[in-house]
């Protein structure tokens, strides 16, 4: 094909003088191949951030009223700001959600927005609990499903519902290059979902949403995940490893499926000042405004040399 259509410039040799194609057809692909999905589709966006926000403008669009549990990602509340939406939102206990209030919560024609594992809590809701609560919502609400951290968790296969998109139609399951793949500063997310939320969806991003870098580290991620797999484990260890050590210290700490931790101790405020007085940056959940979360801080799981140093400055 000789390309005349999309005034490029052909003169300026370099690997990205082309517009990408704009249906991002093999990387959706390969998703589809990834995770044999054979009747839903697969809408690639700039991180799973535009995702999630094209589904929140969509849902306000269509009349549904949205619903999440609370405390869960801090996009959905500034989604509610941006959008004027006045989200309904579920308070929830910080270990472990009642499935059963949420559902009788949960009205006809909405959106419902899960986070599994919860970010900033980083609790998981096992399989089986997550379809038992499935079936007692009304099938008018669409379940938006966002599995950033799935990989994280003990076994991947038997806790994510990309497998499962088929047998739910109201069900769209949304995952990201950022954390597992450690893709972050690409900006490349998905969306798995029926063809016709497809074609709702689509016309919300923008043409060329993922640059063509962002799409070819995309595909040559999936071709071995061998590697992704032992890094995994080595934050997984690391966490594992300073969940203990921080118990040891008087730290009260969430059982978390991710690569970080949220932690409290009875002297939290000077702890943090200090660590963040040497150079750490750690996110401070008051801002949640949440009863339970208020002595809260969120840390991710760095180096082994950057979290010794966090350590020390304990002592
Ligand atoms: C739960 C959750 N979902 C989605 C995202 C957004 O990820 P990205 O836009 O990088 O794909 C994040 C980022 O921290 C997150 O914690």
């Amino acid at each position: 094909m000789i390309r005349l259509h999309l005034n490029e410039n052909p003169f300026v040799s370099s690997e990205y003088n082309r517009y990408p194609d704009d249906s991002y057809l093999i990387v959706r692909r390969r998703l589809k191949e990834f995770y044999n999905i054979k009747n839903s589709e697969v809408l690639v966006g700039n991180g799973s951030t535009e995702l999630i926000s094209a589904i929140f403008l969509w849902a306000k669009l269509q009349g549904k009223e949205i619903v999440f549990p609370w405390p869960s990602y801090i996009l959905y509340q500034e989604l509610d700001c941006i959008y004027n939406i006045k989200a309904k939102k579920i308070n929830v206990c910080l270990r472990a959600w009642d499935l059963e209030q949420i559902a009788i919560e949960v009205p006809e024609n909405a959106l419902l927005v899960l986070c599994n594992p919860n970010n900033p809590t980083g609790t998981f809701i096992p399989k089986h609990k997550l379809k038992e609560l499935f079936a007692n919502i009304p099938s008018s609400t669409t379940i938006l499903l966002d599995e950033a951290y799935i990989e994280f968790i003990k076994d991947e296969l038997k806790g994510g519902f990309a497998r499962e998109v088929d047998a739910y139609r109201n069900l769209i399951v949304v995952r990201t290059f950022s954390k597992y793949f450690g893709l972050a500063g690409l900006r490349i997310g998905y969306a798995i979902l029926s063809g016709d939320y497809y074609k709702q969806l689509r016309p919300f991003l923008q043409l060329w949403n993922v640059n063509s870098l962002a799409e070819k580290e995309a595909i040559m991620c999936l071709r071995d995940v061998t590697k992704y797999e032992e890094k995994k484990q080595e934050s997984i260890n690391l966490r594992d490893q300073y969940q203990q050590i921080f118990h040891e210290n008087g730290f009260s700490i969430l059982p978390s499926e991710t690569n970080f931790l949220c932690i409290t101790h009875p002297c939290i405020e000077t702890i943090t000042e200090r660590w963040m007085e040497n150079g750490f940056l750690v996110n401070r959940l008051a801002s949640y405004k949440h009863k339970d979360l208020a002595g809260y801080i969120r840390i991710s799981i760095e180096r082994e040399k950057e979290m010794n140093k966090l350590l020390k400055l304990l002592s």
